[in-house]
């Protein structure tokens, strides 16, 4: 797929919105793994989701930019807050679409990739659009490249990713 400087732009656009929000910023007090945080997660799986994309040549580039990165605003930390542990990996897409749609007016097809995301683990929601699954597919990737790095270089680890995730297009 190629895309225009217009949509390039119009999405570069988005994304730096989003990167600059303040209600989205809360989500880089929410730690994951090895000197990632919810923030730079959820950057990480929307540059990577966009690109396979239009390398694919699939799926509205629009939801898929704001469903991978609302994704995971579900804007709690269960390490801190243990009541939210036991039922977290389940529970937390429906929490991130309601979410998503109080602060930011997001229409069905969004709500419904980001209610998707956690197929297998919710078994009964398999992501049904495209949309749904390049999201779901990103979102496992990057999960897996940071469960793999090891747990030294943290700090110097996050700084690589403010960097990575600066712009959708590099
Ligand atoms: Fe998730
Ligand atoms: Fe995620």
């Amino acid at each position: 797929m190629i895309l225009s400087e217009e949509t390039k732009k119009q999405l570069e656009d988005i994304y730096q919105s989003f990167l600059h929000d303040e209600k989205i910023i809360r989500m880089k007090k929410i730690s994951m793994h090895r000197g990632s945080n919810c923030f730079i997660h959820s950057f990480k799986v929307a540059k990577l989701a966009i690109k396979r994309a239009i390398r694919h040549k699939r799926g509205d580039l629009f939801t898929i930019l704001l469903g991978s990165i609302l994704h995971d605003y579900y804007l709690y930390d269960w390490r801190v807050d243990k009541s939210k542990r036991r039922h977290h990996m389940g529970s937390h897409p429906y929490t991130a679409a309601k979410n998503a749609e109080k602060d930011f007016g997001i229409h069905e097809p969004v709500k419904k990739v980001i209610e998707s995301h956690m197929w297998p683990v919710n078994v009964r929601n398999f992501p049904k659009s495209k949309e749904a699954r390049i999201i779901s597919n990103a979102d496992k990737s990057i999960y897996l490249k940071e469960i793999v790095c090891s747990r030294r270089f943290k700090a110097k680890r996050q700084d690589k990713y403010y960097k990575q995730i600066a712009l959708l297009f590099d």
